[in-house]
């Protein structure tokens, strides 16, 4: 029996098609028992009682709740708004075909699914990105100059200004500094070995190719031209993310793919084993897509550069491999002995 997640029924368009297709999906054993609810792993922390998701529909219909709902639309029709199919050349700000939904799953309202709920309390923040404080504004630049492949919006327009506002209503009620669990995609435990990119093409050819394509192209709402975005979103390939996204870190896109792949899943529930998804992530990663220039100049501290930053230059001189790979453990133990010996940035020359 294929379960049917209640997520699906809650979200309509892609994902509705989603179940179809999932329906429509030939249920060998193996994947039958794949999708059997498990008990949630020990990492996934007990988030839902927190979990509060304010109501879009009470809001007025005045200034402020025609912006916190513009700003939603944004989320979830990024690509009909704003991106490289619009017709007014002066709104295409993406420069792929997603939508932020396509990652902040279900318009940011998802636990473990990259919400929104709780970001707009944890800004201005120190970001190690940028070895600076960043705003909300500039962490939302940074997806879209890297996952949506795009470029900045301007400051003050109505699309930033719209999504500062989702932001915000979506924090309502959660207090300035205080973690929100549930926030991000959880953290699964890791490998005692490299993730296998090889192992990975077979999960992904099983699991995922019947809706992200063959190819990661991803399957079209509509058609090329038509600015409505994807009912499944390609996972590389020219209208991808790029390789500076955060979805491009191994890690953070594991456990996403962990929470809540294939669409419908939940973090109570993961229908990939933890070496499945692991696996299927470096696949993925692993594949081409667009090129972000000047990503070196990144973690300009090298000692807080994320140990799966796919890129260098690294404070350390492991295999650049194992940093898209893993083992993460021994980099860890490499950086903390860097520390220890009172380094402050690490070696600022490394390739
Ligand atoms: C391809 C997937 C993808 C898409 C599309 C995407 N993002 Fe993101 N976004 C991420 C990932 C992954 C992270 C977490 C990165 C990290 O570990 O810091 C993130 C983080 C964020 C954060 C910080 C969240 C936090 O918990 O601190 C904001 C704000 C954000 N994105 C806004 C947007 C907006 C707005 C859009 C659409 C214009 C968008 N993103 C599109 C993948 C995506
Ligand atoms: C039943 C269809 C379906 C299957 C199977 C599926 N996905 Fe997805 N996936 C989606 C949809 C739809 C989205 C967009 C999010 C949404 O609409 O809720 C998505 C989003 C994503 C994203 C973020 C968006 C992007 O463009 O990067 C990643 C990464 C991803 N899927 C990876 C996978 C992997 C890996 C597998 C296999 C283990 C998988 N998915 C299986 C339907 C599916």
């Amino acid at each position: 029996m294929i379960r049917i997640p209640g997520a699906l029924t809650a979200v309509p368009g892609a994902a509705a098609l989603a179940l179809t297709v999932l329906l429509q999906m030939p249920a060998p054993a193996h994947a039958a028992a794949a999708v059997t609810p498990k008990a949630p792993a020990a990492s996934a922390p007990a988030a839902s009682a927190g979990w509060v998701v304010p109501d879009i529909n009470k809001l007025p219909d005045d200034a402020w709740g025609r912006t916190v709902r513009y700003g939603r639309d944004l989320t979830v029709r990024t690509a009909s708004l704003m991106g490289p199919e619009v017709r007014d050349p002066a709104h295409r700000f993406a420069g792929n075909n997603l939508s932020c939904q396509d990652c902040h799953l279900e318009a940011g309202t998802k636990q473990f699914g990259l919400p929104y709920v709780g970001v707009y309390a944890d800004f201005p923040s120190y970001r190690a990105r940028e070895g600076a404080v960043g705003t909300i504004e500039e962490r939302i630049q940074g997806c879209m100059v890297r996952s949506m492949n795009g470029r900045r919006l301007p400051p003050g327009s109505r699309e930033m200004t719209a999504m500062v506002a989702y932001f915000k209503f979506l924090s309502t009620g959660r207090p300035v500094g205080e973690p929100t669990p549930g926030r991000g995609a959880g953290r699964m435990p890791e490998l005692p070995r490299a993730a296998d990119p090889a192992r990975g093409k077979a999960v992904y050819t099983l699991r995922c190719a019947v809706c992200h394509g063959d190819h990661g192209q991803g399957r079209r709402a509509g058609v090329v031209g038509d600015a409505q975005g994807y009912a499944f979103p390609p996972l590389w390939g020219p209208d991808s993310f790029n390789d500076g996204a955060g979805m491009a870190h191994l890690i953070g896109a594991a456990n996403f793919i962990h929470a809540n792949m294939p669409v419908g899943t939940s973090w109570r529930a993961p229908a990939l084993t933890t070496a499945d998804a692991w696996d299927v992530t470096a696949y993925v990663d692993a594949q081409p897509r667009p090129h972000m220039a000047h990503r070196d100049r990144d973690f300009p501290n090298r000692l807080e550069k994320p140990v799966d930053t796919p890129y260098g230059p690294y404070a350390d001189d492991i295999d650049p491999a194992q940093h898209r790979l893993g083992p993460f453990q021994p980099i860890r133990d490499a950086l903390k002995t860097q520390k220890a010996s009172g380094a402050t940035h690490g070696n600022q020359n490394r390739p």
